[in-house]
């Protein structure tokens, strides 16, 4: 079978990627966990992979991100950057492990991220606030992506997974908040559920890329969640997701066919075994032999 393949030349940078904005180049990124799907998101070219601690949600079952640790980012992160060659590799600063009111715990979180995740790059989540942490980041030489809009992490005080800036003041906050992220030094910025017609001015102000989830075409790039895309939960899809295959049910009929196939000793055949006595000197004397010796 052949393997279509369509790598970029280079992991791109955060300066190709203002490029980018400025040729109109749309910038695709997908979030990724593991080794496997790294390997393969890569050799599709997507130039951008997000270590997303919705893997929280996905792959560990939590009903929040709010119980991602570092140390779990980190795990899958390093298994990430060891499948993709490619791709720039951005991962989340998980709830509580960076804070304006904290720089040093921010500082040591982002370096971690990097040195012991690699990754080239960290996201953090929220607005003016963090002008502080992104502006700390940046000086120390670790790049920024913000995340405006609807911000996971801080579900609690916005009381629910809810568009965006939907007022005049709302809508107000957060393109003051993309505008002080630039100023800070971020080199893009995430605009989740925030209503399309803001994305879009939010994305012609500001010289750096925005990349949308649920905020519409007018950003200069979109990000979804991997499981959403792939129909690894047949029983979520978020509105702004589409489906682009439907794994679950390819996996449910291939681990059924395995088990109905170990059951009725259909699996392993001649063909998956490792000796048949032709390829290992093991004659059937020996076999005898070693029944005798062991009275099995
Ligand atoms: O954690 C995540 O997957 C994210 C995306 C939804 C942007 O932050």
């Amino acid at each position: 079978m052949s393997v279509q393949k369509n790598k970029p030349a280079r992991r791109p940078s955060i300066h190709d990627l203002r490029r980018m904005k400025e040729r109109g180049d749309r910038i695709v990124m997908l979030t990724c966990y593991d080794y496997g799907s790294a390997k393969i998101l890569d050799e599709v070219g997507i130039p951008l992979l997000l270590v997303g601690d919705s893997l929280g949600m996905v792959v560990h079952g939590h009903d929040s991100t709010l119980r991602v640790t570092l140390d779990m980012m980190i795990h899958h992160s390093a298994a990430v950057a060891r499948g993709a060659q490619s791709a720039m590799i951005v991962i989340d600063l998980p709830f509580a492990t960076y804070s304006s009111s904290d720089l040093p715990l921010s500082l040591r979180s982002a370096s971690r991220a990097v040195s012991e995740g690699g990754a080239h790059a960290v996201k953090v989540e929220g607005g003016r606030r963090m002008a502080g942490v992104v502006g700390t980041l940046v000086a120390s030489g670790i790049p920024v992506m913000g995340h405006i809009g609807l911000t996971p992490q801080s579900i609690h005080m916005i009381g629910g997974y809810r568009v965006q800036g939907r007022s005049k003041e709302a809508a107000k906050r957060l393109m003051a908040a993309a505008l002080t992220l630039e100023r800070a030094g971020a080199f893009a910025i995430v605009l989740e559920l925030v209503p399309a017609p803001l994305a879009a001015e939010i994305s012609r102000a500001l010289t750096i890329p925005t990349i949308g989830i649920g905020a519409g075409a007018g950003c200069d790039g979109q990000v979804q969640v991997f499981h959403d895309i792939m129909g690894l939960d047949e029983s979520f899809l978020p509105r702004h997701a589409k489906r682009y295959a439907d794994l679950a049910s390819v996996l449910r009929d291939a681990a059924r066919e395995y088990k109905e196939d170990v059951e009725a000793g259909r699996f392993p055949t001649d063909d998956h075994s490792v000796d048949t006595n032709k390829q290992l000197n093991l004659t059937d004397d020996d076999l005898k032999e070693l029944r005798k010796e062991f009275g099995a």
